[in-house]
């Protein structure tokens, strides 16, 4: 068994490079969702989702899970810096593979921008879910009328693509079409 498959190094916010996280909250934003419950996968060390949501006035509580010892490392500097900001944003260091669904809530939007992106052997090799499985135990825990998204210009899309577009013929979701970056559907 292998190490725990962690991403090395931290992830610093570039929308020219990488506007998923901010595509996410815009979508919020622009939809007006608030008070809802949100799972993210992928802090970064900016942890903008998370802080916009605490920022914005829309009480959305968010749950983010990062892989990176530094983004984590960030998240405890802003606990400590700002606590006001992590009563509604919670992260949360582990491989999103190894969720426990004993331990998710339902959610209200889930945004899973990098599936594909990471998985290997290691996480096999520990017992970790695959792609498709992590996706589904999330719309398994997404509300009926829920939203979950995935990122359209992922390095990954090549593979997420043809996952994503399989899910949604099989699982009880409807596709809402694109949002900027990101491809949207809802729980029926
Ligand atoms: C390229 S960074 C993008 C960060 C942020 N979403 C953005 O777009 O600015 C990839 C993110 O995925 C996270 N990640 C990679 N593998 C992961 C895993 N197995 N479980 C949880 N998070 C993981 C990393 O920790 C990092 O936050």
């Amino acid at each position: 068994m292998s190490k725990l498959a962690y991403y090395v190094g931290g992830w610093d916010l570039d929308v020219d490079v990488c506007p998923c996280d901010v595509h996410f909250t815009d979508f919020l934003e622009e939809k007006k969702i608030k008070n809802g419950t949100i799972f993210h996968f992928g802090t970064g060390t900016h942890h903008h989702v998370g802080v916009r949501c605490a920022e914005n006035g829309s009480n959305n509580a968010v749950l983010a899970i990062t892989a990176s010892v530094e983004e984590i490392d960030a998240y405890t500097k802003l606990a400590l810096e700002r606590p006001a900001v992590t009563k509604t944003y919670k992260a949360f260091f582990g491989d999103i593979y190894l969720l426990e669904k004993r331990l998710l809530p339902m959610f209200d939007a889930v945004c899973l921008p990098h599936v594909c992106e990471f998985r290997g052997p290691e996480n096999e090799s520990y017992g970790g879910m695959t792609d498709r499985q992590m996706v589904d135990l999330l719309t398994e825990h997404t509300k009926p009328g829920g939203y979950i998204f995935f990122y359209t210009k992922s390095m990954a899309y090549d593979q997420a693509g043809p996952l994503v577009e399989k899910w949604s013929k099989e699982a009880p979701v409807t596709d809402e079409g694109l949002y900027k970056t990101l491809a949207v559907f809802r729980k029926k």
